[in-house]
């Protein structure tokens, strides 16, 4: 493998899920190479078969272990239940050094989904900061999209606010952002993402009081330079 297929291959682990296949489709659609990890490679390769015939091209999309792809890729995406969250991470940390986690959890507690409950290390992302160490950067996005949104192809009204360790990855993940056809803003340093893994239980509380099912935010007033 080259160093430049590190930098444009993403994994995403749990990638066989609702929230991971999403990003998995927008992603693949748009150049990238996906590699969708599971704890079980045969699930992964179904998952990945899923994603190539919707796009029903030559999309580069492949399934392997959580271990396998965040080992094959520039850039590690986690798209698992908070319950899970750790015992990933832990699985593949060691595999992480010197590239970018996304961490797309939000830390939600059933059966109070629509109450904020944040762990002691402040945010999920935050908890991922502490399991995977210092040599790699970690970034949060996508917590306030439905996946509803990204496995279809209209346009999407919501935005996405990225926080992280470094304001250079936080930049290369707005790029992913917006090649999922999204619009992404820098929301700052990791500490903030527990504003934003919270907005997810109050979308969850909107949706459920409104008969909504998608329910997102938008940032108005502002402008971002081209
Ligand atoms: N769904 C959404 O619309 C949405 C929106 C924003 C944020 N999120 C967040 O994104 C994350 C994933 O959401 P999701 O809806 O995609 O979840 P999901 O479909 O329930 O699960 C995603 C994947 O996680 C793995 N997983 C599930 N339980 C596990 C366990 N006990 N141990 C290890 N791995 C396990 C599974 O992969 P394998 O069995 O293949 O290993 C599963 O396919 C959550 O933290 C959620 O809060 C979701």
């Amino acid at each position: 493998m080259t160093d430049s297929s590190l930098q444009t291959s993403i994994a995403i682990l749990g990638g066989t899920g609702k929230e991971g296949k999403g990003l998995a489709y927008r992603w693949a659609k748009a150049g990238y190479q996906v590699h969708i990890g599971s704890r079980s490679a045969d699930k992964a390769i179904i998952a990945a078969n899923d994603v190539r015939e919707m796009l029903k091209g030559e999309n580069s999309v492949d399934g392997m272990s959580n271990l396998e792809a965040a080992r094959e890729a520039g850039i590690v995406v986690i798209t698992v239940p908070y319950a899970a969250h750790r015992e990933t991470l832990e699985s593949v940390k060691d595999e992480l050094k010197g590239k970018i986690l996304v961490d797309v959890t939000v830390p939600l507690v059933p059966p109070k989904v629509s109450t904020v409950q944040m762990p002691v290390a402040g945010s999920a992302a935050q908890e991922a900061r502490e399991i995977v160490g210092v040599d790699v950067q970690v970034c949060a996005a996508f917590q306030n999209i439905s996946h509803e949104h990204l496995l279809d192809d209209a346009d999407v009204e919501c935005d996405v606010l990225v926080t992280g360790t470094s304001k250079e990855a936080r930049a290369e993940i707005i790029k992913l952002v917006e090649a999922a056809g999204l619009r992404g803003w820098d929301a700052g340093p990791i500490e903030n993402s527990v504003v934003i893994e919270g907005l997810t239980s109050v979308l969850i509380g909107i949706n459920k009081k409104y008969g909504s099912t998608h329910a997102g935010i938008k940032i108005t007033g502002a402008q971002r330079k081209a």
